[in-house]
């Protein structure tokens, strides 16, 4: 008797010492802040007990975060934003090996980011790179539609086109690293720069320059195309536009970082998150990437990326840290622009 008194006596004392180390799960969130947040509500809903801090930063920002962290994460967590930049991490094994029980039901453009990188990545959805411009502006000033990467060098779209910075978006690494292999490097240079004479801003986020566009601020941005349609169907006055010689695509993606001090929580929100019901979950957010699950039902608003001009973007070369840093660092360079949001 006088144990059992002893067993509950110290169960009762262990408790508020219990409470107070309540699971928690730190996810830096590089997609849109919309569905960030609808995520995190709907795990709350299904996980009561773990507790989720969350930050929306976008790819390039994430990358240099974590890379920052390295010595002492902080960082449980990575969703969404680019594949490349979750690959480069992967490469300098700042992320964690973690072969989910979900990738058999996943495309296999998903689960090749998974092989390239060692099981220290997945994709968890794909888009396509475009612009959507704001057809009131252009109507209004007598603009041509802007159906080609050669029409945005239209001198009479100066100041008019936004776009962000590739240092800290994952959007702008994407159209940069897709003129590459459009173009050839030195072209496609020598296009950025003729472009900067009709940029008016360089912004920090992906899609913010489809958002300046919508609100006329702006009569073009640059973003992925999913972003432009998010727009159109917030009623705004936005065409959704792909350029007739081609364009890159995402595989947005997902990483454990390595060292993480929520591991088990990390994994418990990577196998949910993988779902086909929590993606079926990102049109009410007005996120219209393809979803990576092949049960997940895409949504009529979702771009069909079979109609679409696609480059075989070569993830391998671009996701490589190296040829990130030299290519921003000549944008750095000979392009240049600060970011503003
Ligand atoms: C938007 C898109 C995502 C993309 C992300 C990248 O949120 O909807 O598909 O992954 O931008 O963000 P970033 O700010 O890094 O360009």
């Amino acid at each position: 008797m006088k144990l059992r008194t002893a067993a509950i006596a110290a169960g009762v004392a262990s408790l508020p010492a219990f409470a107070a180390q309540a699971a928690e799960l730190n996810l830096i969130c590089s997609a849109d802040v919309v569905i960030c947040e609808k995520l995190v509500s709907e795990f709350g809903n299904s996980h009561p007990d773990i507790s989720v801090n969350m930050v929306r930063m976008s790819s390039g920002e994430t990358y240099a975060r974590v890379r920052a962290e390295a010595r002492n994460p902080q960082t449980d967590l990575w969703w969404g934003g680019t594949g490349d930049p979750h690959l480069q991490a992967a490469a300098e094994e700042l992320t964690a090996v973690y072969e989910s029980p979900m990738l058999p039901e996943l495309h296999d453009w998903a689960v090749k980011q998974a092989e390239i990188s060692g099981n220290r990545t997945v994709g968890v959805y794909s888009g396509a790179l475009g612009w959507g411009y704001n057809t009131q502006i252009f109507e209004s000033k007598g603009l041509k539609e802007p159906a080609c990467w050669s029409d945005l060098l239209d001198p009479g779209l100066k100041g008019e086109i936004q776009i962000a910075d590739p240092n800290s978006s994952g959007t702008a690494y994407t159209t940069l690293a897709t003129l590459v292999q459009l173009m050839g490097e030195d072209e496609a240079f020598e296009y950025l720069k003729q472009l900067n004479a009709n940029v008016a801003q360089y912004t920090k986020s992906g899609s913010a320059p489809v958002k300046s566009a919508a609100r006329g601020e702006a009569g073009l941005g640059i973003v992925f195309l999913h972003d432009a349609v998010s727009q159109s169907v917030e009623g705004f006055p936005i065409k959704p536009m792909t350029p007739c010689e081609g364009t890159g695509y995402e595989v947005g993606s997902m990483s454990i970082i390595e060292g993480a001090p929520n591991p088990d929580e990390a994994k418990i929100f990577y196998d949910w998150v993988l779902t086909a019901d929590v993606q079926n979950l990102m049109p009410e957010a007005g996120s219209f990437q393809l979803p990576s699950n092949k049960a997940a039902v895409a949504s009529e608003h979702v771009p069909d990326l079979g109609e679409i001009k696609l480059i075989d973007y070569d993830f391998a070369e671009y996701g490589g840290a190296e040829r990130r840093r030299e290519l921003l660092a000549r944008w750095d360079a000979e392009v240049g622009g600060r970011a503003t949001e």
